[in-house]
């Protein structure tokens, strides 16, 4: 037996100029995707009971809000609209309005900041009356190509109301080919998509059908015969290979820590861009706790994000984007 330990890892750990030299991820203003909730009408912002300190923007408030997190360094944005009931239908046709509330929202930043970047969500649970991601036959079953024919309207009308990056949330099979197809068909070759590869049938989605006025619609209902089932690992690398080979440039896990393990395998099986969402359910659970004082609140956004970038992503949708992006300025500050 030595009279010393052969190695001593906590070297490494003696001062904090060593651990930041020797650290292995790091998380930048970069890495964040701020997801915004966005309203009709105007001068109207609103709050959400399971969501604190997030809210329902009117397009007007929604530009100041952004300005101040554009000016905090943030700079990707994916917007989320809340569709008035009375606009909301059977055959989703609201999605593809030219002059709904997302097209209209996409325009209005674009206008006010060339230079970020908008995501939009392809999906028809705002626009159904049923709060399903598509449109259902008479059993309640959501057809899967006569939604991809909608979704690919809708995505068109994003792409040409300015959006950067198009990001499919629906889960029906073939939709991303069918949507690739349809904007180099239509002369918007440098729109991305991202796609929701791997969206779980979660159970952490609660606040946000809260936050755009779906939960009440899908009552009872689930969406497990198009979302992934949470026990599954190996499909979500098929699906996953699939939106790339049919022309996504990113890819996305959903939610975000409880599937840190999906992250890895999608990073280390095909390294292509990937992106995971912390929603709104794991949102909710910390402010939870940091209401109760029960976790540090700076602490844990930061740790929980740091995870992220760990496992291999490349970025993070976040409720916590702005809190993290003050964070990071103050550490700036302080390491200066
Ligand atoms: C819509 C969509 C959902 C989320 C993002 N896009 C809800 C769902 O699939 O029911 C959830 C995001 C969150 O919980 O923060 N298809």
């Amino acid at each position: 037996m030595s009279q010393f330990p052969l190695s001593r890892p906590r070297r490494l750990r003696y001062t904090s100029s060593i651990r930041r030299l020797v650290s292995e991820s790091t998380l930048t203003v970069d890495d964040l995707i701020y997801p915004m909730f966005v309203l009709d009408g105007s001068d109207h912002v609103e709050s959400i009971e399971s969501m604190p300190d997030v809210f329902r923007f009117s397009i007007d408030k929604l530009i100041e809000e952004v300005r101040e997190v554009v000016a905090l360094g943030v700079h990707v944005f994916a917007l989320f609209p809340v569709t008035p009931a009375d606009k909301k239908t059977l055959c989703a046709s609201e999605a593809f309005n030219p002059e709904g509330l997302a097209q209209r929202a996409v325009r209005a930043l674009k206008e006010a900041f060339p230079d970020i970047s908008v995501i939009t969500d392809v999906a028809l649970d705002p626009f159904t009356v049923h709060g399903q991601d598509g449109l259902i036959d008479d059993n309640g079953y959501v057809m899967n190509d006569e939604t991809t024919d909608v979704l690919v309207k809708q995505a068109l009308s994003h792409a040409e109301a300015g959006a950067d990056i198009v990001a499919p949330s629906d889960m029906m099979d073939g939709r991303i080919w069918a949507i690739r197809e349809a904007l180099e068909l239509e002369g918007f070759k440098n729109t991305s998509i991202m796609a929701y590869s791997a969206k779980y049938a979660s159970s952490y989605y609660g606040p946000f059908r809260d936050a755009v006025g779906s939960a009440g619609n899908i009552k009872g209902g689930n969406k497990k015969n198009y979302q992934m089932d949470p026990a599954n690992s190996d499909e979500a690398l098929r699906e996953i290979e699939l939106d790339i080979n049919e022309g996504a440039d990113m890819v996305m896990v959903k939610p975000g820590m409880p599937y840190l393990d999906i992250v890895q395998r999608c990073k280390t099986e095909f390294g292509v861009p990937t992106f995971a969402y912390q929603v709104s359910g794991e949102y909710a659970m910390h402010q939870a706790a940091f209401a109760n004082g029960w976790l540090n609140k700076d602490a844990v956004i930061m740790e929980s994000l740091l995870a992220f970038k760990r496992a291999g992503a490349d970025g993070i949708l976040t409720y916590f984007a702005k809190d993290a992006a003050k964070i990071l300025d103050l550490q700036k500050v302080r390491s200066n």
